[in-house]
């Protein structure tokens, strides 16, 4: 355990005494098997740069150009680390005995929609979009058993055609998918995970096909959020144009009504439901709603990242019937690069794939915590599913495993 006490004083000593970029570790994290950097603005190296420095918005800070040489070379060491701190609290939600595995090498490029089975003890996740499957086309899933390390390719029964985002529900895989086009609209479907049996729940919007749906949460009363975004019609996986702008459903799942509750002119990604931390009573459960938008990722006619895109956090508060949202504040605008899966845990942080690493983000100030990274290179973060004290990401590169965080993540609703 983490002696909080000691930990605090040396977090208020450290900062002053160091003259280089990086603050001087807290000894328990001096100590730990994994590779630990603290970046603090109350360092004065950090918030006053020799000139000439630089960096693009979607590039990782450790990847800026800077002209001084024992800066660069802070930097270039910041490419090795598994942990990054911006602020203490990070120290104190993962721990030092926290450890992070590339539990599985996989090709680079996109995996998605991550779901942590705690009954079964298995990860759900998919390979997404080119250039793997049939023209990006994917009728199976990847299932990671994580007793045996064994990971085997499952298909559902009918197959889930280009499975997007998961969530665990009730002991059943909720997911949405991007469909195939003119063979299959986008859906949400239920699925048993002990007979991988397939049910659709939902495919339509009074009979307007959704564009291909992204990702999904489902919030404490069991109803659903559902992103719908035109990734699929970028990437070639749905053939016909999609017919309307990025939205985010809100769906009573006693009514299985969609009711629109957001839109966008950029793109539809992640989304995170959690409960209002300032309004605990049960009563009244009044949702926050998290929403990243990631118009700043294009693909037609040229793919690119258009650093003018939108890539802001925002949360809204959501009503107590309809889910209709007010109230919409930027909370974050990430570090470098755009926020892909979202996640909230159990105590209402948001975790969120960002590239180089994943980022943590405080719902109350908005303040990125840290990064857990992946690697660095071609390695990128894009979703994230929770265990007790684990958490799982996927993304380019395959699957990783972070074992023995402090905090516990997973929620139980
Ligand atoms: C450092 O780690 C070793 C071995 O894990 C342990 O015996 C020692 O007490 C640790 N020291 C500190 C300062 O945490
Ligand atoms: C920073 O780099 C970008 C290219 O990535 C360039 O367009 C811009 O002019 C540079 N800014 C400075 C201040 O050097
Ligand atoms: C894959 O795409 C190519 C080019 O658009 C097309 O000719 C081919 O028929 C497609 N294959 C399948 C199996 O859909
Ligand atoms: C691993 O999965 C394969 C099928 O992909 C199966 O034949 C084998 O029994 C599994 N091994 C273990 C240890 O679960
Ligand atoms: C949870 O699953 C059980 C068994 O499948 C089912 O009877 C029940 O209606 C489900 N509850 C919800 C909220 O979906
Ligand atoms: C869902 O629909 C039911 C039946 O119309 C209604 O009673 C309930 O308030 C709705 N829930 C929300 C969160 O809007
Ligand atoms: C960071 O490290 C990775 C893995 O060794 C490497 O591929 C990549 O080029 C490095 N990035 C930078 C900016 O040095």
């Amino acid at each position: 355990m983490v002696n909080l006490g000691r930990l605090l004083s040396t977090l208020a000593t450290s900062a002053c005494v160091t003259a280089s970029y990086l603050s001087t570790l807290p000894p328990v994290f001096q100590n730990s098997s994994s590779t630990w950097a603290w970046v603090s603005y109350s360092n004065p190296s950090v918030a006053v740069l020799p000139e000439p420095f630089n960096r693009s918005s979607l590039d990782a800070p450790l990847e800026g150009e800077i002209s001084d040489v024992s800066i660069a070379k802070e930097w270039s060491f910041l490419n090795k680390t598994n942990f990054i701190a911006y602020d203490e609290r990070f120290f104190q939600i993962i721990g030092p005995n926290t450890v992070i595995e590339h539990v599985e090498q996989l090709a680079y490029q996109t995996h998605e929609a991550p779901c942590y089975n705690k009954k079964t003890n298995q990860v759900f996740f998919t390979e997404w979009g080119p250039p793997g499957g049939v023209n990006g086309t994917h009728d199976w899933q990847y299932l990671y058993d994580v007793a045996s390390g064994n990971l085997s390719k499952i298909q559902t029964h009918p197959p889930t055609l280009n499975a997007h985002g998961c969530v665990v529900y009730n002991d059943t895989l909720y997911v949405v998918t991007d469909g195939s086009g003119s063979k299959e609209i986008g859906t949400l479907v239920k699925i048993d995970p002990l007979t991988w049996k397939k049910e659709v729940i939902l495919n339509n919007y009074f009979a307007q096909p959704f564009l291909g749906f992204n990702d999904l949460d489902i919030d404490s009363d069991g109803n659903y959020w559902l992103t719908d975004s035109k990734s699929a019609y970028g990437r070639g996986l749905i053939d016909f144009y999609y017919p309307t702008n990025p939205t985010v459903y809100f769906v009573n799942a006693t009514t299985m009504r969609p009711r629109p509750v957001h839109i966008t002119t950029g793109n539809a990604n992640g989304v995170a439901v959690a409960l209002n931390p300032h309004d605990s009573t049960r009563s009244r459960q009044k949702h926050t709603v998290y929403l990243p938008d990631t118009g700043v990722s294009e693909f037609l006619p040229v793919s690119k990242k258009n650093p003018f895109g939108n890539r802001g956090l925002f949360a809204h508060d959501a009503s107590i019937t309809g889910g209709v949202l007010s109230n919409p504040r930027l909370l974050n605008n990430p570090i470098s690069y755009f926020y892909d899966g979202l996640r909230a845990s159990r105590s209402g942080l948001l975790f969120a794939g960002a590239g180089d690493g994943v980022d943590v983000i405080h719902p109350a100030d908005g303040l990125t915590l840290g990064t857990i990274r992946v690697g660095g290179g071609d390695n990128l973060a894009v979703g994230i599913t929770f265990g007790k004290h684990e958490l799982w990401i996927v993304g380019r590169g395959g699957l990783w495993k972070v074992s023995n965080i402090a905090e516990r993540l997973d929620r139980d609703w």
